[in-house]
């Protein structure tokens, strides 16, 4: 058995980390949702695929009013997902294989069946807990007005009214009350809740909605949603990235610091890029997620400013730069690169969210050209596992699945297609389960079916097809990460000028290059040392031909 290199402090400085969605990611016990049995019975293929650590979006108890983003309770697991016992059975599987495990924090907002919302509900007004949460009175001499129009991320208002008349503060679904967090209890349980993982031995910590907890509602009456939008966000905004914010960041780094390693953890921060390191630097969290490619096109000039910005930003802060093209929330990066260029609806909203309304129900729209955007994909993916820093993957993404943008609106489950009346799908057609076989009940993701329809061509991409193909997307994942080892010996990079502006190179102090060519027309780059392409190249008289839309790698 290999030994677990428990003192590492630094492992995820340059870590590829792949994200399961535990509920679609593999069923054990045959009720067609994922659980935490299916993901120890494929600890040999995150093995085999390569990955350092495996982040877990919530498995905890939950009614899923938000994919499980709904805690009822944070230091257990959802019964329909296993037992304790099963988490430390997969914790030491994994361990066992060198991959860590981080788990997702989740400190905004409970759910409303936590024990919390359920006693406040009960306590009444005034009461210690109702502190807990955010409580208003509402405006109006009966206060029966909604005390501001603000609009929740889901869409619908951010405030309900309970039965004695007051209102509280849901910055998402109204299953998921907001935390008051100037209230002690608060801050005290979310610590013992970041020791009970830690003392567990998981290994790090993805704080969702890291910039939103600290808020001051203190004005009255509350400004308009016109006013609210309208304050700069400077640490001074009501409600979004507050610099006490970092106070409760600095105690948990204490608290992550007292383990041997210390405990990683990464932010989800959605603010702007120059206040990102408040967050990614070693006295707060130390990473935070990076989501400018996200709602970059597939372009040499996006992606290399925001690469050299990037970089720079990490390095001052003293973090690690992290790469991210899919996850949970968003259209796949396969089928937003099948999108027209610059992939943006006639409205301006953005594909990354939007992509599927578009292929849904525009008929004048664009046609998905799958083909295309998988290559591309294939194209930026070893790009940015060519860069220094830490690439975070999305499960399936290493199969090169597309968006199911065929689900009907029967089978929708995400809350922001009930709080749109249907206006926007939202995030079900990512968060479908895995396809391991090729056919069968639900292609071997469980015994009895799956909680999202699987689409016929699921099988193509399946881990059973891909495996017996020596150009699929699987096998070039496995590849690229087993030849990434060999660059994770420095943090740096220079570019190398190509003479155009759509081909790209870097070289890392090793003498290993990364080449992407985004256009079209092939170019042609002396070597003869190829070691990885995203698509099949010819190096002929020390020359090799890259096509349009291709990454290389060269050996240095
Ligand atoms: C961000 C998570 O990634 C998303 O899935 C969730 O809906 C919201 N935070 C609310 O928790």
């Amino acid at each position: 058995m290999s030994i677990f290199p428990a003192s590492d402090a630094n492992w995820w400085r340059q870590a590829v980390v792949y994200q399961i969605y535990p509920r679609s990611f593999a069923d054990a016990n045959g009720d067609g949702l994922g659980d935490i049995a299916g993901i120890t019975s494929r600890a040999d293929y995150l093995q085999q695929l390569g990955v350092d650590a495996v982040w877990l979006s919530p498995f905890y108890p939950s009614e899923l009013a938000d994919g499980g983003y709904d805690v009822a309770d944070y230091r257990n697991v959802d019964p329909r997902l296993g037992s304790l016992a099963d988490f430390d059975k997969m914790l030491s599987a994994l361990h066992s294989r060198d991959i860590r495990v981080i788990v997702d924090i989740v400190p905004n907002h409970t759910s409303d069946q936590h024990e919390w919302f359920q006693a406040a509900l009960k306590a009444g007004r005034g009461s210690p807990e109702r502190d807990r949460y955010i409580f208003r009175e509402g405006k109006g001499p009966n206060g029966d007005e909604i005390p501001s129009d603000w609009v929740a991320s889901f869409g619908g208002p951010s405030w309900t009214r309970v039965e004695d008349g007051q209102w509280y503060l849901h910055n998402f679904a109204p299953q998921q009350p907001d935390l008051n967090w100037s209230n002690p209890d608060v801050r005290a349980d979310f610590v013992k809740t970041i020791r009970f993982w830690a003392d567990r031995g998981v290994d790090g910590f993805r704080i969702d909605v890291a910039h939103m907890l600290v808020k001051d509602l203190s004005m009255d009456p509350l400004p308009t949603k016109e006013e609210l939008d309208a304050i700069p966000v400077d640490g001074n905004h009501p409600m979004w990235d507050r610099d006490e914010v970092q106070d409760v960041y600095a105690q948990w780094r204490a608290v992550f610091n007292e383990y041997d390693p210390p405990r990683m953890a990464v932010a989800e921060a959605w603010v702007a890029s120059d206040r990102v390191p408040r967050y990614a630097n070693p006295h707060s969290l130390g990473q935070s997620f990076n989501f400018d490619l996200l709602e970059a096109d597939f372009d040499a000039v996006q992606f290399r400013r925001i690469v050299t910005h990037n970089l720079s930003l990490a390095a001052g802060s003293g973090s690690s730069s992290t790469w991210v093209l899919s996850n949970h929330d968003v259209v796949r990066h396969p089928t937003r690169y099948g999108l027209p260029n610059p992939a943006r609806r006639a409205d301006g909203k953005p594909a990354i969210k939007h992509g599927q309304e578009w292929l849904q129900r525009d008929p004048d729209g664009p046609v998905l050209q799958r083909e295309q955007g998988l290559r591309r994909a294939r194209a930026a993916t070893t790009f940015i596992l060519g860069l220094p820093g830490s690439t975070y993957i999305y499960q399936g993404e290493e199969l090169g699945l597309h968006e199911v943008y065929e689900l009907d609106s029967s089978e929708r489950q995400d809350p922001t297609f009930f709080r749109t009346h249907g206006e926007e799908v939202g995030r079900d057609g990512c968060r479908v389960p895995l396809p391991w076989t090729a056919s069968g009940t639900s292609h071997g993701f469980g015994a009895n079916g799956s909680h999202f329809p699987q689409p016929d061509w699921f099988g193509k991409y399946s881990v059973e097809t891909e495996e017996g193909d020596l150009e699929s997307p699987l096998r070039m994942y496995r590849s690229a990460l087993a030849l990434r080892k060999q660059l994770e010996t420095s943090e740096t990079m220079e570019w190398i000028e190509t003479g155009r502006d759509d081909v790209l190179a870097f070289e890392r102090p090793n003498g290993w290059k990364v080449v992407t060519n985004f256009g079209t027309e092939p170019y042609a780059y002396a070597t003869d040392t190829v070691a990885l392409s995203s698509e099949p190249v010819f190096v002929e008289n020390g020359k090799v031909e890259i096509p349009g839309e291709t990454t290389v790698w060269i050996a240095g």
